[in-house]
């Protein structure tokens, strides 16, 4: 049984808990705070109170000639004013009208009403594709590995493993730690907050198939360091990631905010939306010769968490510019665009110096320029890539294959559910 207080620590059962936990199913002392919530969405009156006029008048500043002073005394009067109203007349309730994406003033603790309804249901959906990589078989792979893969088979297997596991941990960065406080409406932190775990999962996922395989950890780790196409990939997320990760990023400058929105844009479209989304591919190329079909799985369910990130994120991305009326530069777009490319030529060029059975590095290339088109028109931007053409029309199958069946039926342990633990 587990320590719930030390879970490293298997204990034995002890004599009853003398604390009961309460039941999941315990009712609520008192519902009145949601009856109440309900009346203040539609309004700014309650009973015979207005929160329209505080009563109080407030002295006059003046401005300061320096603008960043006048920028300080105007937030420190807003500021004051938010106080003395509170004082007066308790927390103005929460509408969904208040919220913003970014640069909101509406309490961030606070979840209904709604605002965006769909991220709620993006996080709702991301809890149907839970799985752990212990689940997934992996002893077919050490076999397929050892006595079946070619020496190019060996070499694209490690190296698209080696810039994942990299990869990953950049994209949980970029959310949890640039992206989440940025944020100023708690239904888009939450699935960020399930992004984040995702992400963390994925380098569980590698980590896991990299040790089954008995690969040599440290050097398959510090691979994208030496590896200069490798390295070219992580070199320009890590650029995008620096220019955002400044808690001291105030977006209401407009400078900020595109360099926000670009960083955005890039990890969202590009980062996962496209390299992700073709990166498992030279693996699912193996998986459809009957190859390392335990790993294919597991980049499957990964595929899937990436193809919400991505959606997710144009969405994000999409309401940011919406609300703040932000314009691209085309040409900071097209850059874009061209650097990606080019580090995906390099980095296909090194995965695939030798071609597998079924998959070159000109395919991988096709295929990055096709998704790139698709990522833009969700974007609502120019396809960067006329004509691009599908060279792996397979793939969009891999990422919807309907797996729950084979999943449940070959899982080798049992998840521990809040209905299954032992508080004893
Ligand atoms: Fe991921
Ligand atoms: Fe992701």
């Amino acid at each position: 049984m587990l320590n719930w207080d030390n879970p490293l620590e298997q204990v034995q059962p002890a004599n009853k808990s003398t604390t009961a936990p309460i039941p999941p199913s315990a009712p609520m002392v008192n519902d009145e705070p949601q009856t109440l919530a309900a009346s203040y969405a539609s309004s700014d009156v309650i009973g015979d109170m207005s929160f329209d006029d505080t009563g109080v008048t407030l002295p006059e500043v003046k401005a300061p000639a320096d603008d960043a002073d006048a920028k300080l005394a105007k937030d420190a009067v807003e500021g004051i004013e938010r106080d003395l109203a509170e004082a007066i007349h308790g927390i103005a309730p929460v509408k969904a009208s208040d919220k913003r994406v970014i640069n909101g003033e509406a309490d961030v603790n606070q979840l209904a009403p709604f605002k965006y309804p769909w991220a709620w249901e993006y996080f709702l959906n991301a809890n149907k594709n839970h799985w752990t990589p212990l689940d997934i078989n992996m002893s077919q792979d050490i076999q397929d590995y050892q006595h079946k893969l070619s020496d190019s088979e060996k070499h694209v297997y490690e190296n698209v493993l080696a810039y994942l596991t990299t990869s990953d941990i950049l994209a949980m960065r970029n959310i949890g730690l640039a992206v989440m406080e940025k944020m100023t409406a708690p239904e888009l932190q939450i699935y960020q907050a399930r992004q984040v775990y995702e992400e963390a999962l994925h380098t569980w996922t590698y980590q896991h198939c990299i040790e089954t395989i008995g690969l040599d950890q440290g050097e398959i780790y510090n691979r994208y360091r030496v590896v200069p196409a490798i390295h070219g990939k992580i070199k320009l997320a890590n650029k995008r990631l620096d220019s955002v990760m400044r808690s001291d990023m105030d977006l209401r400058d407009p400078k900020n905010l595109t360099e926000f929105v670009m960083a955005y844009i890039f990890f969202a479209a590009i980062f996962e939306g496209t390299w992700f989304y073709n990166g498992f591919t030279p693996i699912f190329s193996l998986q459809r010769r009957g190859l390392m079909k335990g790993t294919a799985e597991q980049l499957q369910y990964i595929m899937r968490d990436e193809v919400m990130h991505a959606s997710f994120g144009i969405r994000v991305v999409k309401q940011i510019m919406l609300e703040n009326d932000v314009t691209l530069d085309p040409k900071a777009i097209r850059d874009m665009w061209d650097e990606s490319e080019k580090a995906e030529i390099d980095y296909a060029h090194y995965i695939l110096k030798s071609p597998i059975l079924g998959y070159t590095a000109e395919d991988h290339i096709e295929q990055y320029r096709f998704i790139a088109n698709r990522r833009a028109r969700q974007l609502g931007l120019e396809e960067p890539y006329p004509n691009a053409q599908n060279r792996t029309p397979w793939l969009d199958e891999q990422a919807n294959m309907k797996k729950e069946k084979n999943f449940f039926e070959t899982r080798v342990t049992e998840y521990q559910t809040g209905g299954a633990l032992d508080w004893g």
